[in-house]
């Protein structure tokens, strides 16, 4: 295994915080093609339910590499890290992608290839930083205001995600693949309560963990949905002459 140094580390994290800045420019201009905006040009494309497992496994897969080989076996803040890290990487990877409807749909190879990136560097800074570098989380940080603040808005966060995305499960009948016009719960105020719960959850991290890393997976995830939150609204609005006029894209009354 081989591990950086510090400097190398804090170095490659910064070089990784201004990709996200980089990305999150990008994806202004070209919305990310799967979902709802595949489209031609991408090249090849596989199952969009095989793109999902592929891609997300590292997350899971290589947080247990990283806290098997490092120092948190017996630490019981860096267990529960484990514990909030893998219950979400598990259900995205391998319960997420069997809640789709149908078989049907595809993703280009291109985008699990991105994903695969993003997944393995981002599990590397967090894995590391957590299992290797730490020297700070006792168990006195169990009452540390961050890491109380950070837990419950992670979790807050997570049960948002979760029902937004069961939502959007709800509204197709086996088989179809269409898109409706979703309702409840917070979309009655934003069109992607889902993206809302999700970076609710990794700002919760960050605050959790009080770590470097952890502001980077959330201003990576900032990177990427805020982007994807407003292609979502402005397609809805265009294909929906009824969808409510008083819904923001992602931010309750702001945006
Ligand atoms: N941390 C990150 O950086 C990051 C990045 C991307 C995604 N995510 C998370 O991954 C999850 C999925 O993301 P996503 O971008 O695929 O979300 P999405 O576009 O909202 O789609 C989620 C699922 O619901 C279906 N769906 C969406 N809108 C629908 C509608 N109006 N009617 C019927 N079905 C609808 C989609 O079908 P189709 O596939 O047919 O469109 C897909 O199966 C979310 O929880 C998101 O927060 C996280």
């Amino acid at each position: 295994m081989i591990i950086p140094s510090p400097d190398l580390f804090n170095t490659m994290l910064f070089i990784w915080m201004a990709l996200a800045v980089a990305t999150f420019v990008l994806l202004l201009f070209v919305s990310a093609p799967y979902g709802r905006h595949l489209r031609r040009g991408w090249g090849p494309n596989l199952s969009n339910r095989l793109g999902w497992l592929i891609m997300e496994m590292p997350s899971s897969v290589l947080m247990l590499v990283w806290f098997f080989t490092g120092h948190g076996q017996g630490n019981i803040v860096l267990i529960l890290f484990l514990v909030l890290w893998e219950i979400h990487y598990i259900h995205r990877t391998f319960i997420f992608p069997l809640r789709f409807h149908s078989n049907k749909k595809d993703m280009p190879v291109v985008v699990v290839f991105m994903g695969i990136f993003f997944n393995v560097g981002n599990t590397c800074f967090n894995g590391l930083h957590l299992f290797h570098f730490s020297t700070d989380y006792a168990v006195s940080w169990l009452y540390d205001w961050r890491f109380i603040i950070g837990a419950v808005i992670f979790i807050t966060g997570f049960v948002i995600n979760q029902h937004a995305d069961h939502v959007l499960f709800t509204l197709r009948k086996p088989g179809e693949t269409g898109y409706k016009i979703p309702y409840g719960g917070l979309y009655r105020w934003i069109s992607c309560p889902n993206y809302f719960g999700e970076v609710l959850e990794w700002t919760g991290w960050a605050i959790a963990t009080w770590s470097l890393p952890g502001v980077s997976f959330a201003i990576w995830t900032l990177a990427n949905l805020v982007p994807r939150a407003l292609t979502n609204h402005n397609w809805y609005v265009r294909h929906f002459k009824e969808y409510p006029k008083d819904r923001k894209a992602m931010i309750p009354y702001v945006l």
